[in-house]
Parts: structure tokens; C-alpha cells; sequence
């Protein structure tokens, strides 16, 4: 039987049970309902701390940096598909999505200075969703994030192939009065979930 594609889907938010949650949890509820093995991190719980860029990674490919980022960089060279949410902060991600991506220059020096291949997944594609919300309205509100996080995806090798973003959703939980955000968050985890 052919294996479950794993989902890493990552809470990069640090108000727990807030808009990108509720939206991520839909995201899961549609990839395990299309047949996704689901795994949770919750940055905001985990112990990463930033990039010192001491350089000590060329080397090896390995950050001598020890706290959870090490299980962590495995994950993401493990998945099939990768969900991010983190809410704009200051016109970019937030301060805990910001550090995971820096720890990742391991990962790129892997890639691109070792030149080993990155992605531990048997060779299955690697897709990526990227999931934020803002407070605001501005037609540039998303730009500065995702031009972060499709650089972080193309280290990785996951393809940019979603995203899900909802501008004007400040409150905590305000984006479960939204009209379709939610079920458009379970649409999204379905697709993902696909082939
Ligand atoms: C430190 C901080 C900075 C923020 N900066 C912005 C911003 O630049 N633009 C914006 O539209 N909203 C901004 N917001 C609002 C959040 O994006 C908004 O409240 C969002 O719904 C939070 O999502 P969450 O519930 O998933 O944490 C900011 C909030 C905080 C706490």
C-alpha cells in the first residue's frame, strides 16, 4: 500500500488558538480528511533561537545551535507538504516564523554549498501552503511575507502552491465569523493533500 503523504504544518502564530490557528486547523481537517498524515509544531511552544550566523554550518551542513531545531530541520527535510501560518506583524512574518526560516541556512548550506540533495522524502513532490492574515486592509499587506516565504519553500523544495490570506481579521477567533475562510482553509488542506 502506498504510503500517507505527511503534512508538517507549522502555527507560527504566538496567540494560540488566534485567526492563522483556527485557519490552520482547518487546513489539517481537510488534509486528513483527503488521506494526509499530520504533524503539528507549534513554534510559539518550541525552543529556537536565532541564527548567530557564526558561520559554523558551512562546514557540515549542521547547526551547532542545540534546541528543538534540530528535530525540527529534519521534519521539514521529511515532508511531502509543508503548511505555514503566521499572522503580519509589521508588514512581515512573526518573530518565531522569522527564526525558524533563519535557522534554515543549515538547510541551504546543505543544498548549496555541500551540494546534497535537501528533501528526504523518497523523492515525492514537495508542495507548500502559505497561510497569514492582517489586521489591516492594504493591497501590499502580504507581499513583504511571501516574498520570505517563497524564498524559504525554494530552499526547501517545496513548490509555492497555495496560499490563503484574509486582510481586516484583527480580534482573536474574528476569522471564524468570516463568511468562507474556514471552509476555505479545509478546501486548501484537501488540495494539499492531493497528488
Ligand atoms: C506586534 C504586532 C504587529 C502587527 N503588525 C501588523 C501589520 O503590520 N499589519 C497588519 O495588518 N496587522 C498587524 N498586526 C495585527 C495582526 O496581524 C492581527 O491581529 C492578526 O489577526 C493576528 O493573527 P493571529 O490571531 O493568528 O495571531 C500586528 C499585530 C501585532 C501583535
Amino acid at each position: 500500500m502506498e504510503e500517507k503523504l505527511k503534512l508538517l504544518a507549522i502555527a507560527g502564530s504566538p496567540r494560540r488558538g488566534g485567526n492563522t490557528d483556527l485557519l490552520l486547523q482547518g487546513v489539517m481537517a481537510g488534509a486528513k480528511s483527503g488521506g494526509a498524515e499530520v504533524k503539528h509544531l507549534v513554534l510559539s511552544e518550541l525552543c529556537i533561537a536565532p541564527c548567530r550566523h557564526c558561520d559554523k554550518c558551512i562546514e557540515t551542513g549542521r547547526c551547532v545551535v542545540e534546541d528543538d531545531m534540530q528535530w525540527v530541520h529534519a521534519e521539514l527535510r521529511e515532508a511531502d507538504r509543508l503548511a505555514l501560518a503566521s499572522p503580519i506583524f509589521f508588514m512581515g512574518l512573526t518573530a518565531q516564523t522569522k527564526m525558524m526560516i533563519d535557522r534554515c541556512q543549515a538547510l541551504w548550506v546543505v543544498k548549496h554549498v555541500l551540494k546534497l540533495p535537501l528533501p528526504t522524502n523518497r523523492g515525492r513532490g514537495r508542495k507548500g501552503l502559505f497561510i497569514s492574515v492582517g489586521g489591516t486592509r492594504g493591497p501590499k499587506l502580504f507581499e513583504p511575507a511571501k516574498a520570505t516565504v517563497k524564498i524559504f519553500f525554494k530552499t526547501l523544495d517545496f513548490t509555492y502552491s497555495d496560499e490563503l490570506f484574509f486582510r481586516g481579521i484583527d480580534e482573536k477567533g474574528a476569522i471564524a465569523h468570516h463568511p468562507t475562510a474556514l471552509r476555505e482553509a479545509f478546501w486548501a488542506g484537501q488540495r494539499l493533500a492531493q497528488d
